[in-house]
């Protein structure tokens, strides 16, 4: 069953911006002659001044650096709205439904256009200039797509906060981004719940440690009761009634910072990913176009939030520099039930779809029946992201979705990447289920072993050259850049994650060979929640791992070591789960809290993870040497007590 194959279906070949032909001669002129093919490429942007240099690039560690059309200037907001004024004004470029599906509003690149012009002049006449940063704070609302636009607009460097973090996570990124302004709404709307964003703003301020804010803009989505500081808090409505409409795109380099946006590592705290203007935009408008096939005229729903990369690239830049209507839900695609998802599609005539393998899990566990009604026939793309699609899951989304006439393109990318790098191009790519495929133009990805020698078979993920839409660096620590993607296979850019590769060069993703977990398709670092616990004044020490769950991907597992005289009580799990809310957010809260007296060590005190991965998963009777641990016999009190059996 592994190599089950779906080839490329006629009717999408006969029509496709990229077929088996072009896929390979493409891919080939694009790795023999980087600089000629991304040459030619950058020209689906408009530039204000256009580039003469195209590649400059050293993986060097000692020497690293990336600029991709570094003597180019442009405007990414241009790229989205100005350019499509003359020939598509009225083309409807967002189509907008709230979370109970009550409302329904459409938005015209030339509406879009005037309000991200006045929005941009709102931002000027409160002090923000090129290069400061705005932190974003919004729930799915046309305004949040309003926002970074505008910041890109000016040339400020925004910084969204996914709306599910909490006030503390809220502040540490606004104290890392030296962050002036923050937008945030009165309140968001998912699920039917009403989420207190201002007030999680309120609280993150009050933490004295954030000392650069001095303006919120609060945009009012349900009119509900919140705290009001008289001279740092402004509604949005008023400053917008006062704004001019006129707001020249502010002409920005290639190399300029367009956004921010904060990821988790194996280590410490997560990390600001900056990715620049020029090469951020073509990469993002090309992938868009050839991955999803785009046509103009089609109706594009990503769900994925605006907090998350997803967002960024496939919601908002890639489509928009397209020309593409896209929707965007306010809410959840399977509520307040499961043909939630079906009935959007069918409504707005939805022609593709990309969305998250931990929703197609959770349809699929609903039963099919929920989907006997969805006429479906719009449909002509379907796409995954954020982690492993297992095999079943594929197939289900091809079929009971799909009706089995839609190609799945599973893309396979990171935070990092700016966009998809490796993933079936419908028109070009036989699927295989489970498989992200070949690799997208300019991507060069490699296996090697633990010393970085290429391997065939299975290895850890490297890209051993550059792509246009990379990141730069960490914001604000340049050295922990080369040090996290540099430095572990010197000379290539690592990945992070595990793959294979079969006999057609087709690469299967296994996960993250670090200490990063992906719960529904939310990458989390097990150090954040494992510092999130031990601050907890009952808690000695922790450690948390990840555990295969069947509709999350995975689930978060926590050993708990209690301080000496603390009773382990149901109560206290319950309060750690809600402190781990507290501290990051809801995401993060571990699934399963076991006691643990002690924590498997070796003799220098490092705690070995992978015996905890495995009595996690169940996997007791293939534990491997044990005789490295200090106290052997922690493992056996582990395993008896397990909570995953
Ligand atoms: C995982 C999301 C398998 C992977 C765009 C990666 C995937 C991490 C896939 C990045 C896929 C993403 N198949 N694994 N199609 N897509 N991943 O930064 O482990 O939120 O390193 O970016 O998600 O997550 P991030």
């Amino acid at each position: 069953m592994i190599n089950d194959r779906y080839p490329v279906m006629q009717h999408i070949a006969d029509n496709t911006h990229v077929d088996k032909a072009k896929y390979q001669a493409l891919y080939q002129a694009s790795v023999d002659d980087p600089d000629a093919f991304w040459g030619e490429q950058g020209k689906r942007i408009d530039w204000m001044t256009p580039y003469s240099k195209v590649k400059n690039v050293s993986f060097d560690p000692h020497n690293l650096h990336i600029r991709w059309y570094e003597d180019g200037t442009l405007n990414a907001s241009a790229n989205c709205l100005d350019r499509h004024l003359a020939e598509r004004g009225d083309t409807v470029a967002l189509i907008w439904e709230s979370d109970d599906g009550d409302t329904v509003s459409q938005v015209t690149y030339r509406e879009l256009h005037a309000k991200v012009c006045r929005f941009a002049n709102v931002l000027k006449a409160q002090g923000i200039q090129k290069g400061d940063v705005v932190t974003i704070y919004m729930p799915m609302v046309v305004e949040a797509v309003v926002s970074m636009l505008a910041c890109a607009r000016i040339g400020a460097i925004h910084s969204v906060v996914f709306a599910g973090f909490s006030p503390d996570s809220i502040a540490g990124r606004i104290i890392d981004g030296k962050s002036k302004l923050v937008i945030v709404a009165d309140e968001g709307l998912r699920g039917g719940r009403a989420i207190p964003l201002k007030g999680n703003v309120d609280e993150a301020l009050a933490n004295s440690d954030v000392t650069t804010v001095e303006k919120v803009i609060v945009f009012k989505r349900t009119g509900g009761d919140i705290d009001w500081v008289e001279g740092r808090d402004l509604w949005w409505h008023d400053l917008e009634a006062e704004a001019g409409s006129d707001c020249p795109a502010a002409e920005m380099n290639a190399e300029d910072p367009l956004f921010i946006l904060y990821t988790s590592g194996s280590t410490g705290k997560p990390k600001g990913v900056l990715h620049t203007t020029g090469g951020y935009m073509v990469y993002a408008s090309l992938t868009h176009e050839v991955v999803f096939d785009y046509k103009p005229g089609e109706v594009y729903w990503c769900t994925a939030d605006i907090g998350w990369i997803t967002g960024h690239s496939y919601l908002v830049y890639g489509p928009l520099a397209n020309g593409a209507t896209c929707l965007l839900h306010e809410g959840v695609p399977n509520w307040p039930g499961p043909s939630r998802l079906a009935e959007i599609v069918d409504r707005h005539q939805v022609a593709i779809l990309y969305t998250a393998p931990t929703l197609i899990r959770a349809l699929m566990a609903q039963g099919e029946e929920h989907f006997a009604k969805l006429d479906g026939k719009s449909l002509r793309i379907l796409g995954t992201v954020g982690e492993p699609i297992n095999p079943e899951a594929w197939r289900w989304y091809h079929q009971v979705i799909g009706k089995g006439r839609c190609p799945v393109v599973d893309t396979w990318w990171q935070t990092e990447t700016g966009g998809i790098m490796i993933a079936p191009l419908p028109g070009a790519v036989d699927a295989k289920p489970g498989s992200a495929t070949l690799p997208f133009f300019g991507v060069q990805p490699q296996l090697v072993d633990a010393t970085g020698a290429p391997v065939a078979g299975e290895g850890n993920l490297v890209i051993t050259d550059s792509w246009p839409g990379q990141m730069r660096t960490v914001y604000g620590d340049h050295e922990r850049f080369i040090q996290t993607y540099f430095s572990t296979f010197p000379g290539n850019y690592f990945t992070g994650d595990g793959a294979r590769q079969d006999e057609d060069g087709y690469f299967w993703i296994t996960g993250r060979v670090d200490d990063v977990i992906n719960v529904s398709g939310h990458r989390m670092g097990t150090a954040e929640i494992e510092s999130a616990l031990v601050a907890h004044h009952d808690v000695a020490e922790a450690a948390v791992v990840g555990y295969p769950h069947d509709i999350k991907g995975q689930g978060i597992y926590a050993y708990v070591t209690l301080n000496a005289g603390v009773e382990a009580t149901e109560e206290l799990r319950l309060a750690l789960r809600q402190w781990v809310r507290k501290e990051i957010g809801a995401l993060a809260s571990p699934d399963l809290i076991q006691w643990a007296p002690s924590l498997p060590k070796t003799r220098s005190g490092k705690i070995m993870r992978r015996f905890l991965r495995k009595i996690a998963a169940n996997e007791c009777e293939a534990l491997g040497d044990t005789t490295t641990l200090a106290d052997p016999s922690v493992i056996d009190t582990l395993i008896q007590t397990r909570l995953n059996k």
